[in-house]
């Protein structure tokens, strides 16, 4: 299986928790499809942790909370499939789930194989209770091998947290996306510090296995598992914009059969979308004045096509007034070039910069994403 793009859907985890059941998932494959979360590219629904009895049957198996889902894991799979919708569950490399069920180390082709009967498209795995004289990177392997024959694609989402030099050995195992920092929470101090670190990883983007920055909170405002204090719109937005601008999995974690329209106009804007899903899928790299002196972040993309995607996250307390010397771009002096820039969430085209790109004034925690066009300088 190729994924080429980073996969884009909902999961639990983020707002329920333990309390998912059958109901919830159907309703929620209902509102994936309704408020066009679907058209906008969230194609898979993941059920996290929590949804499996205590005990593997007498063959070993697992078996689904008859209690939660009292049909079995095959007809939630069967409905999510027959919206459109790609199918996606949960599991661990160590003896037991972080919520302490079932795991699947020694039991890694039973059950890519129960997954694959199911009509599971994608798991998530993730790095609890495992047994400590065995290396992650085997881990991985055993449950990477064991899905790859297992006679259905399955998209493997690897989820150890970027502990233990994941990004060292990740994409020996057949994963096609790894977790590379621990849990977020609903709160800004979260998104900040999950930012920050990206600047870490920035050589680690690109295409071959995907850098998952952990699910979305947008829109959660404080409620839910991980809800904390919640954010204001603005942070939602420097928040998706960074995971979509980093392309990371944007996985969406609120309720999405309740959401506000300021939430789904978040979620579903198709400019800042496009520079997730872009084609070439490039490393991002840092530009701009900015850059490496405090946390405000100026990053550049270059675009399939020959566009420029420029992400500036003002992660500090106040105002910002960040520039870009084109030169870091690529585009010097001597080019004869210049940018055509437009400002992606306030749909607006700025105007053509030669030599420097000055933003406005940028408040304390925003965003501003720009895609700038390469045109002759005047
Ligand atoms: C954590 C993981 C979370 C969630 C949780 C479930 O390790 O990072 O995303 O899956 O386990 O118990």
């Amino acid at each position: 299986m190729i994924v080429r793009k980073p996969p884009m859907g909902w999961n639990s985890w983020n707002t329920f928790g333990r309390n998912i059941d059958e109901k919830l998932i159907m309703e929620t494959a209902d509102a994936m499809v309704e408020s066009g979360m679907l058209d906008a590219g969230y194609e898979y629904l993941v059920i996290d942790d929590c949804w499996s009895e205590k005990k593997r049957d007498a063959n070993g198996r697992l078996v689904a909370d008859p209690e939660k889902f009292p049909n079995g894991m095959k007809a939630v799979a069967d409905y999510v499939h027959s919206k459109g919708l790609k199918f996606g569950m949960y599991s661990c490399c160590g003896s037991m789930t972080c919520a302490g069920y079932p795991g699947s180390f020694d039991y890694e082709f039973i059950d890519a194989e129960t997954f694959a009967s199911w009509g599971v498209d994608y798991l998530k795995y993730d790095y609890c209770f495992r047994p400590m004289d065995q290396q992650g990177h085997l881990l991985y392997k055993k449950m990477g091998l064991a899905l790859a024959n297992c006679g259905r694609d399955i998209c493997f989402s690897a989820c150890s947290w970027g502990a233990d030099q994941t990004n060292e050995w990740i994409k020996q195992t057949g994963a096609h996306l790894w977790r590379s920092t621990g849990d977020i929470v609903d709160s800004w101090d979260s998104v900040k510090s999950l930012i920050i670190k990206q600047d870490e990883y920035l050589t680690t983007n690109g295409q071959g296995c995907f850098n998952d920055m952990d699910m979305l909170i947008v829109g959660m405002r404080g409620k839910g598992n991980v809800g904390l204090s919640g954010c204001t719109d603005e942070e939602y937005r420097t928040h998706f914009s960074a995971w979509a601008f980093l392309g990371s999995p944007l996985m969406a974690g609120g309720d999405v059969r309740d959401m506000d329209e300021t939430t789904k106009s978040i979620l579903l804007d198709k400019e800042i979308i496009a520079i997730n899903q872009d084609e070439a899928y490039r490393q991002p790299f840092n530009c701009g004045n900015h850059w490496k002196i405090n946390d405000v972040k100026v990053w550049a993309k270059y675009l399939e096509g020959g566009d420029i995607a420029i992400g500036i996250f003002n992660l500090t307390d106040h105002a910002a007034d960040p520039f870009i010397p084109l030169d870091a771009l690529g585009l010097s002096r001597v080019s004869g070039k210049a940018v055509s820039v437009r400002d992606l969430w306030k749909k607006e085209e700025l105007g053509v910069y030669a030599d420097v790109f000055r933003t406005d004034h940028i408040p304390a925690h925003e965003c501003r994403m720009y895609r700038f066009k390469v045109v002759d300088a005047k």
